[in-house]
Formats: C-alpha cells, structure tokens, sequence
C-alpha cells in the first residue's frame, strides 16, 4: 500500500519522492523546511519517554526507524541537536558546495562531537538505499538497510541486527509502510530478541490515517493501540490552497474537526502507541506522558 494521501488524490500531496534517494541530506532539508515539516521533532521530544518506560520494564534499550531516510531520527535521539539545528545545518553555505564525501567526513565528525549522554543504539531501514548508506556513513546507525518490507521479506542481515530492538519508531512514514512491512518487522524482531517478545511500536501519522488495519494487525501480534488524546502535533504547512482544501474535504468525511488545527494551514499528526496489554493497562498513554512533562512544548 502506498502513501495514504496518495490513495485519496495523488494530485493533491505536495511530492517530495526527488528528495528522498539522494546522495546526501541537503535536498531532503531543503523540500522539506521550505514546508516546516515538523515530525522528527515531535520525535525527538515524544520517544525518550518510552524508552525510559521499555528499560524501567527490563525491556531492550534500541530502536528500530522505519523510513528512517538520512537518519534523522538517530540524529534527534542520540545527540544533542534539534530539528532546527539539523535545517540550519544543511541549509549553512559553508556545506552548500561540498562533494558528498566530504559531507559525510564532516557530519561524522559533527554528530560525534554531539552525542548526547542517554546514545540511543538506532537501526534504520528505508527503501531509499542511498538514504540509508548516507545515514551509516554519517556514523549515524548501528546498521542500515535498504529494503522495501512492503515488497519483500527483510534480508538475513536485517534479521541478524534487530534484536536489541524495544521500540519501532516511524515519522512521516505510515501510509508509505503499512500492514506488510509491520507484520514483517516484527515477526523479525520476535525472533531476534532473547526473550522472544514484539517491541512497542510509536508512530505519528498524519490524522487522515485510517490506523485502523494497523490497530487490528498489531492485536494479532499481542500489542494494544492508543491514541494520545492529550494534544496532536502540527506536521508541515499545506503546500497550497488545493491541499489545504483536500485535505479540508477528507477530514470532514472522516469527522475530524479541524478547527484551530487543519484549518490554520497545517497537517496535524497523532501520536499513537501499540504496547503489550499489561503496560497498557497499568500506565494510559495519556498519563505518561503526562508524567514525564514531555508534552509540554
Ligand atoms: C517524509 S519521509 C520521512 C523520513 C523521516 N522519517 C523523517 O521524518 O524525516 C518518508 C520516508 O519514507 C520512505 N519510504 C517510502 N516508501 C517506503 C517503503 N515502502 N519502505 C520503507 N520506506 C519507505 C521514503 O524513502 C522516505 O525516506
């Protein structure tokens, strides 16, 4: 299954598919800014809270990013960089005419220099094989793989380096991946891990999603699905007035008001959180984030 915007009107989505298999980031930041996507920072701000309550459960301290592009998301949680920091970085016009492998040199160095205390160990995947050879030459993945789990079964090297995985995480990437690539990764993940458990799956899908089908994929697989219902999270601006009203249009048959949020000029995300039913049950998404202050922002 493709993008899920795509499915309702390909017209109607700004594309940025140019800027996702480049040789390094600098297009990725620039299509993407230019409309302040938003995702990974909410990311950035939203995981560490899981985490914390995966390893307080004895559960495995990594991360499984799917789509995981450049590595933004490894360059969100385990230095000490923003989103803003990464924008002002790939737009600098210091960088602006390096070759690639020059790029690659010196964001090694940066992102080395960055790394925060609580280094989160990230695998990355993303069909975007040259996304993710980018991502690992920046030292920013324990490992990387190419793979499209839609089409294909994860490859033997995949399987062999998830097994320290606790949490899968997806920004700007649910509608792209769906049931396949779920189902996949996690059987993945059972088989890899010791103690042979699925990880808790966090994602923050635009609120055209219908999660729906991946609600009822993940129960087959033992996890409960909330949604925060505490606050949503801008994504991006509306490239123009034919997406905003799409969009307008596909929220109303859904009935999702979109007042103070679509209507203003932005997608909004939610944030959703797949867990097994014991933790679910003893802590709601909504008070632990509310706990840990991560919502305020
Ligand atoms: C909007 S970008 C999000 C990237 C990154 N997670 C972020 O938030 O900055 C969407 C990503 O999904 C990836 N993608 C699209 N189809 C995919 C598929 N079938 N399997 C894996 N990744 C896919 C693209 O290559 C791209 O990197």
């Amino acid at each position: 299954m493709s993008n899920p915007y795509a499915r309702h009107n390909e017209q109607s989505k700004a594309n940025f598919d140019h800027v996702y298999d480049l040789p390094d980031p600098r297009g990725y930041f620039e299509a993407l800014g230019s409309l302040d996507y938003l995702a990974p920072e909410h990311g950035r701000r939203l995981f560490p809270t899981l985490l914390r309550e995966i390893r307080a459960e004895g559960g495995p301290a990594g991360v499984l990013d799917l789509c995981c592009s450049y590595g933004v998301n490894a360059a969100l949680l385990g230095h000490d960089l923003t989103l803003e920091d990464l924008y002002s970085r790939y737009a600098s016009p210091e960088l602006a005419d390096l070759p690639t492998e020059e790029l690659a040199g010196m964001d090694r160095a940066f992102y080395s220099e960055h790394r925060n205390g609580g280094r989160t160990d990230t695998v990355g995947a993303d069909s975007a094989a040259n996304a993710v050879r980018y991502a690992l030459r920046a030292g920013l993945l324990e490992a990387g793989f190419g793979e499209d789990l839609e089409t294909a079964e994860p490859s033997g090297a995949f399987e062999g380096s998830v097994g320290n995985t606790g949490l899968v995480t997806v920004t700007g990437g649910v509608g792209y991946v769906w049931e396949r690539t779920f189902d996949r990764v996690l059987n993945a993940v059972a088989k890899a891990r010791p103690d042979g458990r699925v990880p808790w799956v966090a994602t923050l899908p635009a609120r055209l999603v219908d999660y729906g089908p991946l609600s009822v994929l993940f129960s087959r697989h033992g996890l409960v699905t909330e949604k925060l219902s505490a606050r949503t999270f801008p994504q991006r601006r509306f490239a123009d007035a034919a997406e905003r009203e799409h969009v307008l249009r596909e929220l109303s048959k859904l009935g999702v008001d979109p007042a103070g949020k679509e209507e203003e000029g932005w997608y909004h995300a939610d944030l959703y959180l797949s867990r097994p039913a014991e933790q679910a049950a003893k802590t709601p998404v909504d008070e632990l984030f509310e706990a840990s202050g991560a919502l305020d922002y």
